[in-house]
């Protein structure tokens, strides 16, 4: 089996910050999004990859993966020159899948529990078509499943105003090459894309078989900033205690904490887990970093409380007062003046950001 991982989109809600990187890139618990993609894929015995890139800072990407060596896949990587939708990037992989049946999956979301046994169940079947369906409260953002009276799949609507059911379409398929005509055969929608949804729906009346399995743990969609920050909890939620870099006080690190190689905890800093603390970042004795908070590389918090935050790599933060439901871009530095004092603030910032104090 074959594997697709989408990496283009313009993630035009997650400005600024996709302003200077793909959206797949934004780390969570210091590893960026589409990174958990491709392990799951690889663990699932899926190696031979093509990532389609958009127009985003695609070299970001290539830097990143690179021909997949590191991560034990190889990558093709395929230009989506203008972000026309999922089932126009799927088709433009239609050379590199050949007769191959694939896994296409979102390089933006994430699932508990991963795709091996999905992946399995549809190699050992003759089927066209298998959706992961997640059984969530509200579906309208999303694609829907309405099924018949004999619990099979009946019909797909792409972000329905009244959803038939509460099971959205999770953002990894598999098929056989038989999905390539019915793309051929799509017009744009209503949001200018070529719509996957709907060329599942056509393999459906044609009666060409397609078959849906229902998720078991979380599934996340990291569309917005809130979507980030519940994935960076999710994640951290499963860590185990491992030091690697140096503790000057051990009794201050308990529970799921991780303190990456190089990275130095100084007397007096308190950690509430879960946390992780990246490669070489310093964590001084005024602060205060958790609880559901990721530090990233070659970061400094030298004063200030951070919590259900996301720090990026190479940032200094030196505050008197508490960072909550942040997200922070790397090389960004955020200070305040010396406690005590009025507190002054300066912030240099990109467009469309939100900043609530
Ligand atoms: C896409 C699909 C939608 C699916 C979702 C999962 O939506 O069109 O059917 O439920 O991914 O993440 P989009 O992210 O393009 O709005």
């Amino acid at each position: 089996m074959k594997g697709i991982i989408l990496h283009g989109g313009h993630g035009t809600r997650l400005r600024p910050l996709t302003h200077t990187g793909p959206k797949q890139l934004i780390p969570v618990a210091n590893k960026p999004i589409s990174q958990y993609v491709l392990e799951d894929m690889r663990d699932s015995g899926v190696t031979d990859i093509a990532i389609v890139v958009g127009d985003i800072c695609p070299q970001k990407v290539k830097n990143h993966y690179g021909d997949g060596t590191k991560f034990g896949v190889k990558i093709t990587y395929v230009h989506q020159h203008q972000p026309k939708g999922i089932a126009h990037a799927i088709g433009e992989c239609r050379e590199f899948v050949g007769e191959d049946l694939f896994v296409v999956y979102l390089g933006d979301n994430l699932l508990k529990g991963g795709i091996k046994k999905f992946a399995k169940s549809f190699e050992e079947s003759n089927l066209e078509g298998m959706v992961l369906l997640s059984k969530i409260k509200n579906p309208q953002r999303f694609g829907v499943a309405k099924f018949d009276k004999k619990g099979n799949l009946a019909q797909l609507i792409e972000k329905p105003k009244t959803p038939p059911s509460n099971y959205a379409l999770t953002g990894i398929y598999f098929f056989r090459p038989a999905i390539f005509e019915m793309i051929g055969r799509l017009k744009p929608s209503r949001r200018g894309e070529l719509e996957i949804t709907e060329a599942i729906q056509l393999l459906l009346e044609q009666r060409r078989s397609v078959c849906h399995k229902f998720v078991g743990g979380w599934w996340k969609d990291t569309g917005t900033y809130e979507d980030i920050l519940d994935a960076n909890r999710l994640v951290l939620e499963e860590l185990k205690l491992d030091v690697k870099g140096k503790v000057e006080d051990k009794s201050s690190i308990r529970g799921k904490v991780c303190v990456e190689e190089g990275a130095q905890i100084k007397r007096g800093a308190k950690i509430r887990p879960p946390v992780v603390i990246g490669r070489n970042s310093i964590i001084g004795g005024g602060a205060s970093i958790g609880p559901y908070t990721s530090v990233g590389d070659d970061t400094t918090v030298r004063r200030g409380e951070i919590e259900n935050s996301i720090i990026m790599e190479h940032c200094l933060i030196d505050v008197n007062e508490k960072i909550i439901d942040s997200i922070v871009g790397a090389h960004s530095e955020i200070t305040s003046g010396k406690a005590g004092k009025p507190k002054k603030r300066t912030f240099i910032v990109g467009e469309k950001s939100n900043i609530m104090l």
